[in-house]
């Protein structure tokens, strides 16, 4: 139990039916986000309206933030249909053609992690995106010969963690962009009671409260640990009062900021081996034995949004309220 991550890639625990269960499925039962919900309401009316495709969407924004929910939900607002991927597992032209192949005028395409794309599946994709065709090569050596492939219009839906990743050619096509920001604690606390009531489970709007501000603005967390306390109070048999909630969320070594052990790891491997930094960010994935990208992606927005950290040209640095948070004295300069 201890070594349950609460911040991580759906791939990595399992997107499972229970996940599924608890997303919304239209744009109106989609708690938060407003100003990204209310652009796309205009577009998805417009486009069905012009009886066309919508245009492509590029969804940006730190992990869990659902960015795979709002694109299955544009695909319901647009009553299409909807094939989802992601970018690792288009490996070959081929694997694109497939997909691409199964679309109807309108359809909707979603790739996740489209940022990690292979390059030549990536520049299949302009003149897809930008004419509704492909050219592909059939055949080998003397009998291989180019072939014209035209493609009924689709909505293609990107998701990455950081637009700056995409290429700029790949950037450039798509429409409309929209940023998915960190959830409000009261959004969190809409979305946890929704989750609650699908459940069926009883909970008190304060401690659904408590749920969402140790959730660091991500309802996949705020989900997860809804369910870790739902089997707390489950043995328990109790209601599930705030004290519930704070003793589950200590077990399970969340903050009352909602940072886990790892958060907390790097921060205090800052301060006590680089007094708090300047620490470039490849010293503190071999310090703490994790991926560069993991750090980059799932830790550091947060620690960043929150104020624990801070990013200087020479590298990363705990702020004052980093140091106060692990308790621990800030140097004198
Ligand atoms: N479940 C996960 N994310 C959600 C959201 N934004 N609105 C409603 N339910 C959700």
């Amino acid at each position: 139990m201890a070594d349950e991550r609460i911040v991580d890639t759906a791939a990595d625990l399992g997107d499972d039916a229970v996940e599924r269960s608890l997303r919304p499925h239209r744009l109106a039962e989609y708690i938060g986000q407003t100003a990204v919900k209310n652009q796309l309401a205009v577009y998805i009316k417009a486009a069905k309206k012009r009886e066309e495709a919508l245009d492509h969407v590029l969804l940006y924004g730190p992990p869990g933030l659902g960015k795979t929910t709002l694109a299955l939900v544009i695909a319901a607002e647009l009553d299409v249909h909807i094939r989802t991927t992601s970018g690792p597992a288009i490996e070959k032209p081929g694997d694109l053609v497939a997909l691409l192949n199964e679309l109807q005028p309108g359809d909707v395409l979603f790739i996740d992690e489209i940022h990690r794309l292979p390059k030549i599946v990536e520049e299949m994709l302009y003149s897809a995106m930008e004419d509704f065709y492909i050219d592909i090569v059939v055949g080998q050596g003397p009998t291989a010969h180019p072939v014209h492939f035209p493609l009924p219009p689709f909505t293609l839906i990107g998701a990455t963690t950081r637009a700056g990743m995409l290429s700029a050619p790949l950037r450039d096509r798509f429409g409309i962009t929209e940023h998915m920001a960190y959830y409000r604690d009261t959004e969190l606390q809409q979305i946890v009671l929704r989750s609650a009531d699908i459940f069926a489970m009883q909970l008190p709007a304060d401690s659904a409260l408590e749920i969402a501000r140790r959730s660091r603005g991500t309802p996949r967390i705020a989900n997860r640990l809804l369910r870790r306390i739902r089997d707390f109070a489950d043995v328990a048999e109790q209601a599930v009062s705030v004290a519930i909630v704070d003793h589950a969320l200590d077990q399970l070594q969340v903050d009352q900021q909602g940072l886990d052990q790892i958060d907390r790891k790097m921060l205090m491997m800052m301060i006590r081996d680089y007094q708090g930094g300047p620490v470039g960010l490849s010293t503190i994935a071999a310090n703490i034995g994790e991926e560069t990208a993991t750090i980059e992606e799932m830790y550091e927005p947060y620690l960043l949004q929150i104020g624990f950290l801070k990013r200087t040209p020479r590298g990363r640095m705990v702020t004052p309220a980093g140091f106060a948070h692990l308790e621990q004295p800030y140097p004198i300069q």
